[in-house]
């Protein structure tokens, strides 16, 4: 393994797919960024000039052409993921796709079919709170008891108002999938993961305060969803778009032994300011800079296990089974009605 590197192609030079293009250019063990794609050729350009890419392209299929690849990742628009993720194993590449992994429960398991066609391709979501060291140690310490049962958990997914305005442009652009799929969809996940157990039925409402703009398309600029899980454990979900003090990820996990908090208070460092406002801590202000680290473990894994012939731990089904329970949270909020998550 010492020589060998995994050539990727990478389809998305957006808000992330340009951090994901730079870990792969620069910073992943044994990877070599060889093909760009987006179809903003001006991204495609600056990203070749800056990184040295051999090959550029306006058009995926063009990309998926390239005998030279082993591996695709996919940042591009949740909803391309599907039918991208689809083409590429198709065409015998490994595969690593942003969350979520589809906007609806058919197209989400038309992939997990497709996956399964294919066993010797590595296929890894980008569920990467998993791999953020926090988050990480938080499920060691419930896998090792320290907690007792794990019965309930509360999230908070706050994205900072600072950033309304890029979130905005995103979402008449292209179909996010509202503040469920699209935001919540990492607490989801976490709650199966730290759980260990399935949705049965959410109520989900939410609303647009400050800014109308959200109810025009649809969505929700702050929202919650109640879930019982298997087992009569408890999920508490609240996302939103609307926070002041930046981008707030907390998670409390409820134990019959003790409680687990992560992100109690976002901070950004450990300056404490002390001024006559009182004792001030500045907060992160993005997912690039929260889950920095995050962003790169998880690609290393994807790397490694193409090397390694091995699968990573977050699977095809975790993004079926979140893309199910994010769509009753949708559609919760949108009837006003308890939703059965499986029928
Ligand atoms: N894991 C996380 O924390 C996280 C954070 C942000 C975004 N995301 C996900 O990443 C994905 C991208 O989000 P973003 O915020 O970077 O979006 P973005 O709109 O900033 O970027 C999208 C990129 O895809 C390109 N593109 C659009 N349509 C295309 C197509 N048909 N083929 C090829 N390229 C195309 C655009 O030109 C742009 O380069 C989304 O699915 C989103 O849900 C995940």
């Amino acid at each position: 393994m010492k020589d060998k590197r995994v050539k990727v192609g990478i389809v998305g030079l957006g808000r992330l797919g340009y951090r994901h293009a730079e870990n792969l250019a620069l910073r992943i063990p044994h990877c070599e960024l060889l093909a760009v794609c987006s179809v903003a050729e001006e991204e495609v350009k600056q990203a070749r000039a800056k990184w040295g890419i051999p090959y550029g392209y306006t058009d995926y299929e063009q990309m998926l052409e390239n005998r030279e690849l082993d591996a695709i990742f996919i940042a591009s628009p949740s909803e391309f993921h599907c039918e991208q993720i689809e083409k590429a194993l198709g065409a015998g590449f490994h595969v690593f796709s942003e969350k979520p992994l589809g906007l609806y429960l058919e197209e989400a398991e038309r992939v997990e079919e497709a996956v399964a066609r294919h066993p010797d391709q590595v296929f890894m979501l980008g569920f990467m709170r998993r791999y953020d060291p926090s988050y990480a140690e938080a499920k060691q310490r419930i896998d090792s008891g320290e907690i007792g049962e794990p019965v309930l958990i509360r999230c908070y997914s706050l994205d900072p108002a600072g950033k309304l305005d890029s979130f905005l442009r995103f979402a008449r652009n292209h179909y996010s999938g509202g503040l469920f799929l699209d935001m919540a969809i990492h607490d989801l996940d976490l709650a199966r993961w730290y759980l260990q157990a399935e949705a049965e039925e959410v109520w989900a409402i939410g609303g647009s305060y400050a800014y109308p703009e959200f109810a025009e398309l649809g969505d929700a600029e702050t929202g919650a969803a109640m879930v019982r899980f298997a087992g009569n454990r408890i999920g508490i979900f609240v996302a939103g778009r609307n926070c002041a003090h930046g981008y707030h990820i907390e998670t409390e996990i409820i134990g019959t032994k003790g409680t687990l908090r992560i992100g109690t208070i976002p901070e950004r460092n450990q300056v404490i300011l002390f001024n006559e406002t009182g004792a001030v801590k500045t907060c992160a202000e993005g997912f690039l800079e929260r889950f920095e680290q995050a962003y790169l473990r998880e690609a290393e894994e994807f790397i490694r296990c193409i090397l390694e012939n091995r699968k990573p731990s977050v699977s095809v089904r975790d993004g079926v089974e979140s893309t199910r329970l994010g769509y009753a949270c949708k559609k919760s909020f949108e009837t006003g009605q308890l939703v059965r998550v499986k029928f």
